[in-house]
């Protein structure tokens, strides 16, 4: 099946730092970098590079045709892919010697996609494709409006956390992945326990020691699910990474634990390398992997 990716393109800027800085600090990069990023494209590359079809519904400024261009070559459709006026969403990423980031973000054309053309574009889709989303593009809440009236299924990343976009989204998702840290703003924004909101399937990643599966079949009881242990260089984009991974996984018919399983793998191997969606491994190299 297809997996329709309506979901922000930036440009990654990428700083090496000793530490994060401080408020009032001028600190000295050790390296600089450029490359594809964004949420929404980490996914499509990873689900790309875990061999699932992935067609990503966007729009660039003119500045972002290599990014485009790039997206192609991992074998991802762009032809929904638009060019409007105005900068490519940026974003700014600090990272520190454990590893850990901070990020700085200008949606830029991420905010500037056509809703027409987006009703367009799943109106091709087939009953029982995806549709993925995240909080860095505007349109979820009509976007899965569409996918629930054409048969698609939802599978939403409520990341970075949005209250609006969430309450907009979660309760028509069939599976919703978030980190602790946008779990516990779920929590304080909606004060519902998941059993209240409407999804099927919840998964909840804890960096380094896995996660959890919550799942209406199971009562919501929480079943944990390990991560291989990797020393970490880069933690940036390896939630993406898993939620690209996952959703590859459930498209081609794979169980829910095993998905999340080879997502936890592929997110491991991320933390390992310097970069983001430049830098998402293959399936092969996933698969060939020996953890310690
Ligand atoms: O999750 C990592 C991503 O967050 C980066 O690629 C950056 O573009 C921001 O969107
Ligand atoms: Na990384």
């Amino acid at each position: 099946m297809t997996i329709w990716n309506l979901g922000s393109i930036n440009i990654d800027i990428v700083y090496a730092v000793p530490h994060l800085p401080l408020p009032g600090e001028t600190l000295a990069a050790l390296s600089l970098t450029r490359g594809l990023g964004g949420k929404g494209a980490n996914m499509s590359v990873a689900a790309a590079r875990a061999a699932a079809r992935v067609v990503h519904l966007g729009a660039v400024g003119e500045d972002g045709a290599w990014a485009v261009e790039r997206m192609m070559e991992y074998g991802i459709d762009t032809r929904l892919i638009t060019t409007v006026d105005g900068p490519t969403g940026h974003a700014i990423i600090l990272v520190d010697r454990a590893g850990e980031n901070s990020i700085v973000l200008h949606p830029g054309a991420n905010h500037l996609i056509s809703e027409d053309l987006m009703g367009q574009a799943l109106s091709e889709a087939d009953t029982g494709d995806y549709l993925l989303l995240q909080n860095e593009t505007l349109l979820q809440r009509e976007a899965v409006t569409m996918a629930r009236d054409l048969g698609l299924k939802v599978a939403y990343a409520a990341a970075p956390f949005d209250a609006e976009a969430a309450r907009g989204v979660m309760s028509h998702a069939d599976l919703m992945v978030l980190n602790a840290v946008e779990m516990e703003q779920l929590r304080a924004a909606s004060g519902q326990d998941l059993a209240a909101i409407g999804v099927e399937t919840v998964i909840v990643t804890e960096g380094g020691s896995g996660g959890r599966i919550h799942r209406a079949e199971n009562g919501w009881e929480p079943e944990h699910f390990a991560a291989p242990r990797v020393e970490a260089v880069d933690t940036t984009g390896a939630g993406d990474t898993f939620t690209g991974y996952l959703v590859a996984g459930l498209d081609r018919g794979l169980p829910l634990r095993q998905s999340v399983e080879l997502a936890a793998r592929a997110a491991a191997l991320m933390v390992t390398r310097h970069g983001t969606a430049d830098v998402i491994p293959d399936l092969k190299d996933v698969q060939a992997t020996r953890f310690g």
